[in-house]
């Protein structure tokens, strides 16, 4: 029997830019991208704000591990991981039979990116300081999961793809 399993899983905190090299790799290598985050909308018929304040995170948490479960054995393309799914050690054990790359960013970085796009629940309010808790509590939990770390700070997207294609 094959296994089916993705060819790269991305993994990053919020603004490391995981959707956009998700969608430039998966158009290089000629597979399909797939991203949590929409699965576990497409699932709920609801946004991810949405979720966060009726239903609560760790309501959140279990939809995204078992939508990461789910894709990792049946997904055979690029799979990008919402910021967040490494918190869960189930997960967590999951990603060591995969590919995965890191995107490292900085604080500033990823600011400036989020910046850009503010529908993100954990987000609301300070967004700087927030993102700075995020990041410290879980760049660990990236290093444990990822095969490899891309420092994403001088790079465009399609540079950050290119060092990914390389690692593989
Ligand atoms: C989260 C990141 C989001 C999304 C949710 C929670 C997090 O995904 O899964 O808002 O905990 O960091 P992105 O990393 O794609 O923004």
């Amino acid at each position: 029997m094959t296994s089916t399993r993705p060819v790269v899983v991305v993994v990053g905190p919020p603004g490391s830019g995981k959707t956009t090299v998700a969608e430039l790799l998966a158009a290089r290598l000629g597979v399909a991208v797939r991203d949590t985050d929409q699965d576990v909308e497409a699932a709920e018929g609801e946004s991810i704000q949405d979720i966060f304040v009726g239903r609560g995170e760790p309501v959140f948490r279990e939809l995204e591990a078992a939508a990461v479960a789910e894709a990792l054995s049946t997904h055979d393309g690029v799979l990008a991981l919402g910021g967040g799914a490494v918190i869960d050690e189930r997960t967590r054990a999951l990603l060591a039979d995969h590919t995965v790359a890191h995107l490292d960013v900085s604080l500033a970085g990823a600011a400036a990116r989020v910046g850009m796009n503010t529908g993100r629940p954990l987000l609301m309010g300070n967004i700087r300081g927030q993102l700075k808790k995020l990041m410290d509590a879980r760049r660990p939990l990236y290093q444990q999961v990822a095969t490899f770390t891309v420092d994403t700070n001088e790079l465009t997207p399609d540079q950050v793809a290119d060092r990914i294609l390389a690692e593989m």
